[in-house]
């Protein structure tokens, strides 16, 4: 079993918060870093208000709360963060150079055995991981959202993860609370090469006239019992997020089959994103 006890979390947008939060409830103490004063504070409301929703929902006790809120502690430098964790998790947007960046920086500062876990939905944890002087140390931890409520924690092995460091990721994945599933480094792993040519075809439907988007969704809802229709979930993830992730599928395997609809291609080009501006297959109180 792993005595990992102190994590860095870095970056507190709607991943990085959630995945504070779970690791702080389960007893870790989380370094949350963001680069910004205002960022730092948003992510921290963000934490508690989810806490609050628990508190009320009787899932845990008001004193839990505070515990979990009092192992959170904010940070804005990245160096000071990293300098005594067993474990720094990486949730910043899905860019290459921007994770690029950050994993040089965090390799520089960061204990010799500490593991380096990604968010990443789609980039290559194997090209990632050789961005550092550690890839045996390097792994994908890809949580689902809302961080809090989903079970699944899909633990990617690059080509030259440890096994070791697999195992603790798994075992630190149950300490969460979560079921934890090994996948190997493809594009996509298993959860977006098969969510997001589901998410591509619904839209090829709105596109070609087939159904409106409601009527998408309500047949996806209602006659397979998903719990949101797959464009509501578009929306949910951001539709740039997911054409990102099928550009990284069409790329990745070369094959027709994961271009990604003309449609999405013009929503997000509109800057229609989905929940987060407002607007996307569906419209939102901002
Ligand atoms: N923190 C804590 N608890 C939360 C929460 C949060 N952020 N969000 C929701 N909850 C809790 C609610 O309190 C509620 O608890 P109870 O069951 O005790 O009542 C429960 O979750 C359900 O929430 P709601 O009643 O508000 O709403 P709902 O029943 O419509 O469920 C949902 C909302 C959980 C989001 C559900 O619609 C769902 O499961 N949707 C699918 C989500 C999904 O597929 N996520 C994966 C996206 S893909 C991804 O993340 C990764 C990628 O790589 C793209």
């Amino acid at each position: 079993m792993s005595d990992i006890k102190k994590v860095a979390v870095i970056g507190g947008g709607t991943m990085g918060n959630g995945i504070a939060h779970v690791f702080a409830m389960s007893g870790f103490n989380v370094k949350l870093v963001e680069t910004r004063r205002e960022l730092a504070d948003k992510a921290l409301n963000t934490i508690s208000k989810n806490l609050t929703r628990m508190v009320t929902k009787e899932k845990i006790t008001e004193k839990q709360k505070e515990e979990t809120l009092l192992r959170i502690q904010a940070e804005l430098n990245l160096a000071d963060a990293v300098k005594d964790v067993g474990l720094v998790v990486e949730a910043v947007p899905e860019n290459f150079e921007i994770k690029k960046r950050i994993f040089t920086e965090i390799d520089r500062h960061a204990p010799e055995n500490a593991i380096l876990a990604t968010n990443t939905s789609s980039i290559s944890i194997t090209k990632l991981a050789a961005v550092t002087g550690r890839p045996d140390r390097f792994i994908g931890m890809h949580f689902f959202n809302p961080v809090p409520v989903m079970k699944l924690v899909e633990v990617i092995q690059g080509l030259d993860t440890d096994a070791e460091v697999t195992q603790t990721i798994t075992d630190i994945s149950e300490k969460l609370g979560k079921i934890p599933v090994q996948a190997n480094d493809f594009p996509g792993f298993v959860s977006n090469r098969v969510l997001m040519p589901m998410i591509n075809e619904a839209i090829y439907c709105v596109y070609e006239g087939v159904a409106e988007p409601k009527a998408v969704d309500n047949v996806m809802k209602l006659g397979m019992a998903h719990p949101m229709g797959p464009l509501r979930l578009a929306d949910f993830v951001g539709l740039d997020v997911c054409l990102d992730i099928l550009n990284v599928l069409y790329d990745g395997f070369k094959d027709p089959k994961y271009r990604p609809c003309p449609l999405l291609v013009k929503m997000v080009d509109a800057g229609k994103l989905g929940d987060k501006t407002g607007e996307g297959f569906f419209k939102y109180d901002t």
